[in-house]
């Protein structure tokens, strides 16, 4: 069953048409992921999904409702990280969780949210002098304390050190496991490659890949990407024999390859005159290639 529709939404901002018209699905219990460029009408498209701001044209159901309308009802089961997320400056992790247990009339769960996202040591802490990245593990904490069945976290591990995100990590796969429904929004590929059941790379406004990352690879990928160190001779024999795709960056030369072959010929080539190859690595295109593949075709840059 269908957790979220949307059919040709639009919002401008006077003459910014920050969503242009877009068409998605997100079945319940999926891990959706919107990607896109600084300005690409992620957080708008959500925002319209929370019911926060209401579309100019098209028709959005969050779990079966028009959220604008129903933005009170939705409140009940849907919980919402915005991106950067701000609270009372001076009130303590542990007093902002009580608050919000009264406001949605829950049970006091301050010990085990705490716990969840390991705020323990900072509950006394208040919310001014909190670092980034505990001040975002409150904005999550706060997103669940209604046990929602579909949430919203907008960039939740942006600025995280590596051990918190992967904490997050962590978190959104159990909330997936527990059956629940998560938009998650995210400048990391990587996140949304390994989280994600599908993802939707959007751009001015448009969506312009959805599916899951391993169907966008396999669709859009270029395949297996050689990287040997530089030099002036093996790149000549890379571009102008083998007629190969190659990109110089620094030190090194990324070349596309179709075959075995091409890789047993590059080796040889080196072989034969007397090239060490320092380093060497094959590897498949990963959704961060494709991404930056699509955005610079967009920006004709590429
Ligand atoms: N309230 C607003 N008034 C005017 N313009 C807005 C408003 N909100 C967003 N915009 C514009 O709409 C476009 C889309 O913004 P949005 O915040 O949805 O992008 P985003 O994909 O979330 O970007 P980011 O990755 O930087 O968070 C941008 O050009 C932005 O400047
Ligand atoms: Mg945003």
């Amino acid at each position: 069953m269908d957790a979220i529709t949307a059919d040709d939404v639009h919002k401008s901002y006077g003459s910014i048409k920050a969503v242009d018209g877009i068409s998605f699905k997100v079945q319940k219990g999926e891990v959706y992921s919107f990607l896109g460029p600084n300005g690409a009408g992620k957080t708008t498209t959500v925002e319209m999904l929370e019911g926060l701001r209401k579309a100019d044209r098209g028709e959005i159901r969050v779990l079966g409702e028009e959220p604008w309308h129903e933005a009170s009802k939705l409140g009940r089961t849907v919980g919402v990280m915005p991106q950067d997320f701000r609270f009372i400056e001076r009130i303590t992790s542990r007093e902002a969780i009580r608050y919000y247990c009264s406001l949605f009339s829950v049970r006091d769960k301050t010990k085990e949210l705490l716990s969840l996202v390991d705020l323990e040591e900072v509950q006394n802490v208040q919310f001014q002098n909190l670092s980034g990245g505990q001040k975002q593990k409150l904005g999550i904490c706060l997103a669940l304390i209604n046990d929602p069945e579909l949430i919203f976290l907008d960039e939740p591990t942006t600025g995280l050190d590596p051990k918190a995100r992967r904490k997050i990590w962590d978190l959104i796969r159990k909330l997936k496991d527990e059956g629940k429904t998560v938009i998650l929004t995210t400048h990391y590929l990587e996140e949304a490659e390994m989280l994600a059941d599908r993802v939707a790379i959007m751009d001015h406004g448009k969506i312009i890949a959805e599916g899951s990352p391993g169907e966008i690879i396999n669709r859009m990928g270029k395949g297996r990407k050689l990287t040997v160190p530089y030099g002036e001779k093996l790149q000549e024999y890379l571009s102008k024999d083998l007629k190969l795709d190659c990109n110089r960056t620094g030190d090194s030369i990324s070349v596309s390859i179709h075959s075995n072959k091409d890789v047993i010929n590059i080796l040889d080539f080196a072989e034969k005159n007397g090239i060490e190859l320092t380093s060497l690595s094959l590897k498949e295109d990963t959704l961060e290639d494709i991404f930056v593949d699509l955005i610079a075709e967009k920006e004709g840059t590429s």
